[in-house]
């Protein structure tokens, strides 16, 4: 039986101000920190509950206090959950049925990346710790949270993939090959769920400013700091010139979760600034010399 950590943080109901997800229940996976912080600070600031299923204690419960602190309206829970353990996921699952009675949503969000490194670098061990929980982990939560969404008749799944998973800028097998098997499976279970009114979607993120870079950032080359690096690597790379914010992706995952997008689903999102478009004669043109012509 796995160890739990739960803190729950129950505030008074608050008025009758109809938001985009009032009485809605959402599961965020890796809600913790990062990308799922900022879903779940977005959704409950729309007047949703939100349970942060994470393997960090510490950031969960963190997160989770601050919501409920910033917000004042709602339960709003911490469940310390690897989502690549089927009985940590069913345990999480069965508590938050307890708790609220539904889930409306489930955001898939957790996964894990490593320094980018060739296939030949790429050991069986990192492939098979990728897999486990940026794939299967996604596949544990739908499983156990379907059959309540059936039993509602209403479901929103918004399955966190990346941009890598259609056009990788870095080698790095296990994590593309992950992310693709996300979206694969979004469009599987969007045919399989939608008699049931469950919709299932992928957002794509591009270059998100958050601790995923952290072991790209441990070897920066000596000189450079991370504020150059970012910085760079935005403009570089990035149309609209600029690293994304969890912010930006909360924003989809919002529209993607609410009832807007009731008539939606088997479809992504692409967050990423305009990536991965490229100004290439101009800036074939600007570097080509002159005397050339
Ligand atoms: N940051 C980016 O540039 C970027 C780009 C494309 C896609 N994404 C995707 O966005 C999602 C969120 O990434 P992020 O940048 O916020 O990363 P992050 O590392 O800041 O956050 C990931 C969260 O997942 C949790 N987690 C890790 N393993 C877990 C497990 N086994 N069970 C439960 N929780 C676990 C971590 O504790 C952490 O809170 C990921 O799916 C990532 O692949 C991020």
């Amino acid at each position: 039986m796995a160890f739990h950590f739960l803190v729950e943080i129950s505030c008074s109901e608050g008025g009758n101000v109809m938001m985009l997800l009032s009485n809605r229940v959402a599961i965020i996976t890796g809600g913790a920190r990062g990308i799922g912080r900022g879903i779940a600070f977005k959704f409950a600031e729309e007047g949703c509950s939100t349970v942060i299923a994470d393997v960090s204690v510490s950031e969960g419960r963190k997160t989770s206090e601050q919501i409920a602190n910033k917000v004042r309206d709602k339960g709003h829970i911490f469940f310390q959950c690897d989502i690549s353990d089927s009985h940590q996921v069913h345990d999480m699952v069965d508590h938050v049925i307890k708790r609220f009675g539904k889930i409306d949503i489930l955001v898939n969000n957790a996964a894990i990346n490593y320094m980018p490194k060739s296939i030949t670098d790429l050991s069986e061990e990192e492939w098979d710790k990728a897999l486990a929980i940026n794939l299967k982990g996604a596949f544990l939560c739908c499983k156990a949270v379907v059959p309540h969404m059936k039993t509602n008749g209403y479901g929103k799944i918004i399955n966190v993939s990346s941009l890598a998973s259609i056009a990788p800028a870095t080698p790095l097998a296990c994590y593309t090959a992950s992310k693709a098997g996300v979206l694969g499976m979004t469009l599987d279970l969007a045919l399989d769920l939608a008699p049931f009114n469950i919709c299932v979607n992928a957002i794509l993120p591009g270059l998100i400013l958050t601790d995923l870079w952290e072991p790209v950032l441990s070897k920066l080359p000596p000189g450079v700091t991370k504020e150059d690096f970012f910085a760079g690597l935005a403009k570089g790379v990035a149309p609209l010139q600029r690293m994304g914010t969890p912010e930006d992706v909360a924003g989809a995952a919002l529209f993607l979760a609410s009832d807007l997008s009731n008539y939606i689903t088997g479809d992504r999102i692409i967050v990423a600034g305009g990536c991965p478009l490229k100004q290439i004669v101009i800036d074939f043109l600007s570097k080509s010399p002159t005397d050339s012509h």
